[in-house]
């Protein structure tokens, strides 16, 4: 039997996480979101102390050693998907800024992409696959039939991020959402591995002026065609 995979890449903030995670519901297919698992790699370097001295060969072969046999679980609960590194509950942690640096810094070094590679190909299973991330469809899934970018202009996603985080209570400036936004674009874009930038054959959607809805509904029609072709 084929799996069908269906990859979503683009920058953070578009919309990419909820979308990815309404198209596996809705085509009952398994979910991967590999940016969790950059930020769970970031975070076991960092708890290990490893982090900050990956420049070093033995340390960095130390790094690879631990990202290909990272102990995490991905766990369907009815509140959503909990996730356990070495088996403690990290859902929340791995989203905070500081993870996300975390995760940024380890996705540049090629070694360690490598060394997950496998681990997010393995997510392939019948009857499908919707993967998430930055490369799926240029490095990690290439033979996807359906491959999407889901891009938003820098500001339309600086005020989701602030609508978000009002709603938890946070009290931040739009100012500096932007600039953590430009500068993480910039440092995904230009790395030289597995920089973020849309397949040659990729259906590129910008949702800076549309909603979550009207997406949904591009991508299914989009994603129909191809599957049946
Ligand atoms: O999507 P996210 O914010 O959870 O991703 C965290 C970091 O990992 C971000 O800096 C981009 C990086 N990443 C990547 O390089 N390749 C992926 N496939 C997914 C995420």
């Amino acid at each position: 039997m084929t799996i069908q995979i269906i990859t979503i890449d683009g920058p953070s903030g578009s919309g990419k996480g909820t979308l990815a995670a309404r198209l596996a519901a809705h085509y009952q297919y398994h979910l991967l979101d590999s940016g969790a698992i950059y930020r769970l790699l970031g975070l076991s370097l960092h708890q290990k102390d490893l982090l900050d001295t990956l420049d070093q060969a033995d340390v960095l072969e130390q790094g690879a050693e631990i990202a290909t046999h990272l102990d995490i679980q991905f766990l369907s609960t009815e509140k959503g998907i909990q996730i356990l590194l070495e088996g403690d509950d990290v859902t929340e942690t791995i989203r905070t800024e500081r993870v996300g640096e975390f995760a940024s810094k380890v996705a540049a070094i090629p070694v360690l992409r490598t060394a997950l590679f496998d681990r997010q190909r393995a997510f392939a299973q019948a009857p499908g696959l919707v993967a998430d991330g930055r490369d799926m469809a240029t490095a990690v899934f290439p033979e996807a039939k359906a491959k999407i970018y889901l891009t938003a202009s820098a500001e339309s996603r600086a005020e989701r991020r602030v609508k978000q985080l009002q709603a938890m209570g946070l009290d931040v400036k739009i100012s500096d959402i932007l600039a953590n936004i430009q500068a993480r674009d910039k440092r995904d874009m230009e790395r030289t591995v597995a920089p973020l930038k849309p397949a040659a054959d990729a259906y590129i959607i910008d949702s800076s002026a549309l909603s979550i809805e009207d997406v949904f509904k591009m991508m299914t029609s989009y994603i129909d065609a191809q599957l049946t072709k």
